[in-house]
């Protein structure tokens, strides 16, 4: 089955979790956004929510769609989030951030009563860190030097810079121009390799001044819906004894 067809079995899969009346957090990246477009089709045919969005780029696709929106300050909790990873490792935790939204996706998820994950099948990994780079939101002031701190704890943080290739005519050697994040900050894609303690790494970067976030989802999901090469869609819960966020 095609790429395309097994995206839309999945959004479709996804969309089903959803019940009238839900206010949803609306996820970013490629597969969230096939999420919402089979939400817009649903919203179309009468379907009624509400969805708060993750980024500017699904706030503007949700808005084309029709699908009311709400801003995350405005509603006490959301029903059910649902949103894309880039690894998502046995015990359910994840690597998320390709898109560079992971700081506002972190503050939808954690406002969700119910968040799912939808996603490749070749995003799982034994181990998280093994297929991705970790994204790391900084602040622009001081960027080398936070970067120094996460080197520090063993990661390769490299400058991610914008798709497009463009350059800062103003900078004497026609610096790249950096990725620039829905908040106005930067994002440090580190190679950090299989990570052992996935805890422990994520509050040891958290603890580093200049760090705003970064892409590691502990104890959020508690489904992934992941599609096969044959475009069937399968349910990863956690586990019961396992711990939430
Ligand atoms: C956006 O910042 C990300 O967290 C995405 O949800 C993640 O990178 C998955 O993206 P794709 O669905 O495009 O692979």
């Amino acid at each position: 089955m095609d790429d395309a067809a097994r995206l839309a079995a999945l959004a479709r899969r996804a969309a089903d979790e959803v019940e009238p009346g839900m206010t949803l957090g609306l996820g970013s990246g490629s597969t969230a956004e096939a999420v919402v477009r089979e939400l817009g089709a649903r919203v179309a045919a009468g379907l009624a929510v509400s969805g708060v969005p993750s980024s500017e780029r699904t706030a503007t696709l949700a808005r084309q769609l029709g699908i009311p929106l709400q801003a995350l300050g405005d509603v006490a909790r959301l029903d059910l989030g649902i949103d894309g990873a880039d690894e998502i490792d046995p015990r359910l935790d994840l690597v998320k951030g390709r898109g560079g939204a992971f700081l506002w996706e972190k503050l939808v998820a954690l406002a969700c009563d119910r968040y799912v994950i939808v996603a490749a099948a070749e995003k799982l990994v034994e181990r998280l860190g093994s297929r991705a780079p970790l994204p790391v939101e900084v602040i622009p002031f001081g960027r080398r030097q936070t970067a120094a701190r996460l080197e520090a704890l063993g990661l390769r943080p490299s400058l991610r810079v914008r798709p497009d290739a463009s350059r800062d005519a103003n900078a004497p050697g026609g610096e790249p121009v950096p990725f620039v994040t829905d908040s106005g900050n930067h994002v440090l894609d580190c190679a950090v390799g299989p990570i052992t303690d996935v805890p422990a790494l994520a509050t040891a970067i958290k603890a580093v001044p200049g760090v705003v976030e970064h892409g590691l989802f502990v104890g959020f999901a508690q489904r992934v819906l992941v599609v096969d090469a044959d475009g069937t869609v399968r349910a990863l819960d956690r586990g019961a004894g396992q711990a939430g966020r």
